[in-house]
């Protein structure tokens, strides 16, 4: 039998071959809506249009009452597509966005069963004024917002009983598709992704562990006042428990609501940018899952950070690597570019340099012709296609592990950039960071060099 990797028992036989059924079943009946819509030559682009609209929307349907019913990862595969709004349709946008904060929450008895479980008490004996209905529910989680004995108001975040098992379950299952998929697509290894998958999805169960971050991040932030991480209360916190200061603010995707709090969402852009460049390039720890309902924003703007379960530690040659890439990409300069591609863990099949300089290029195409802060979906296609025909030409043999999660908040990044209409000068936020930091390797280098 395979080994546990969340500790836990995966679901019974049946449950998991439902669950692998029930996901394939939907996939196809998706497909095959689409498919019947691109092969029917009668209609005109107005009412190809619509019936595409009408599909967006229903198969987004489709997939809220599968993530709904299965919760686990496809929770959290929903929230990442809810959250591209600079690639993803509207349609889907608009169903899947529930999944981010308002998941059909678990029975008030379930959650006194985990707090019992954590304390041996019941929430009335820990806490003052615990509500029983949840204020949030997300994918691991349902938060209940409470008074400390000590008159402190908190958010009590409450791990679904038997998520683990779920995740247990998923982790094997999308095990299984990965195996599949490397013997279809020799030309790249998805293991890389299963083996990140395998490392992060359990720590994200320890909810000390996710204090702890949420402390490491607030610490390496602490000078910056237009950002705000709430505070862990400890003696309530447990490994299924974590209770931390309550905040009151507004969905970082609530434009309207921003507006009329007189916030400018463009400021709010530049403090995310300047908040993930400071996070990756020069503390190498951060946040890894900025999703919109792990975004808040008070008047300031202050932007509020919650949920660190997902939270990254880079190892400092590859911190230092990553910042010379992006000094190399911004300089156009192609030789360095490829040095660094490979220090930090990138290999080609021929060895031939053309694959990363094309990998490095297409960052920039992605911003489109005007270079936008985020993904232009107009020129993505053209983009895709010139990219994938250098990739076949000579694959990308090797990504490194550390690189996936950066990928993952770039992804997340550029939708909430299109989100609040940004208008950030990326480059120029984020040279003076890599820099710096770039300026360190080489010293590092040259002091190595020397002795
Ligand atoms: N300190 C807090 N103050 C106010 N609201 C909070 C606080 N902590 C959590 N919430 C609310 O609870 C929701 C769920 O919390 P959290 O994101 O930590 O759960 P999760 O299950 O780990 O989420 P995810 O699915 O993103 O992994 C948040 O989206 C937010 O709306
Ligand atoms: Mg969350």
């Amino acid at each position: 039998m395979a080994k546990s990797l969340t500790g836990s028992k995966p679901l019974p036989p049946h449950q998991r071959i439902k669950r692998f059924l029930d996901v394939g079943w939907t996939f196809l009946v998706i497909y095959l809506t689409y498919k019947r819509i691109q092969r029917n030559k009668k209609l005109t682009p107005a009412q190809r249009e619509r019936r595409l609209s009408q599909a967006h929307t229903k198969n987004a349907e489709r997939i809220y009452g599968l993530a709904t019913r299965l919760e686990g990862m496809l929770i959290k595969t929903c929230q990442f597509i809810s959250s591209r709004a600079d690639v993803a349709p509207t349609e889907y946008i608009a169903v899947l966005s529930r999944l981010q904060d308002s998941v059909p929450a678990r029975p008030y008895s379930q959650v006194v069963a985990v707090i019992r479980g954590e304390f041996g008490k019941h929430p009335d004996e820990l806490f003052d004024g615990f509500t029983r209905a949840p204020i949030a529910s997300a994918s691991l989680a349902q938060v209940h917002r409470a008074r400390t004995k000590d008159g402190h108001d908190v958010a009590v975040k409450v791990q679904y009983p038997g998520i683990d098992r779920i995740l247990e379950t998923d982790l094997r299952n999308i095990a299984i598709l990965v195996k599949i998929l490397a013997r279809i697509e020799k030309n790249f290894d998805f293991r890389i992704m299963m083996r990140e998958l395998n490392k992060d999805m359990p720590r994200e169960l320890d909810f000390e562990l996710e204090g702890r971050s949420s402390e490491r991040v607030a610490k390496d932030l602490a000078h910056r006042h237009d950002i705000r991480i709430p505070k862990v209360h400890w003696a309530e916190t447990r490994r299924r428990v974590l209770t931390t200061e309550f905040i009151e603010a507004t969905k970082i995707s609530d434009i309207e609501a921003l507006l009329a709090e007189g916030i400018d969402p463009n400021q709010v852009a530049l403090i995310m940018t300047e908040a993930y460049c400071e996070q990756i390039l020069v503390h190498g720890f951060f946040h890894a899952d900025p999703h919109p309902g792990n975004l808040f924003v008070l008047p300031g703007p202050v932007v509020v950070f919650l949920d660190f379960g997902l939270s990254k530690e880079l190892p400092e040659s590859f911190r230092l690597n990553y910042a010379k890439l992006i000094t190399a990409l911004i300089a156009q300069d192609n030789e360095r570019m490829v040095s660094a591609f490979r220090a930090i863990g990138f290999k080609t099949k021929s060895d031939d340099p053309e694959s990363l300089v094309a990998l490095g290029q297409s960052f920039f195409d992605y911003g489109g012709m005007d270079n936008k802060p985020y993904v232009d979906a107009d020129v993505m296609p053209e983009v895709n296609e010139r990219l994938s025909r250098i990739l076949q030409a000579n694959p990308v043999t090797e990504i490194p592990g550390d690189i996936l999660l950066i990928f993952r908040v770039l992804g997340l990044m550029s939708g909430l950039q299109k989100r609040l209409d940004s208008r950030v000068d990326m480059v120029g936020t984020i040279t003076p960071y890599a820099e710096e930091q770039a300026q360190k390797l080489l010293e590092m280098t040259q002091g190595d060099a020397a002795g």
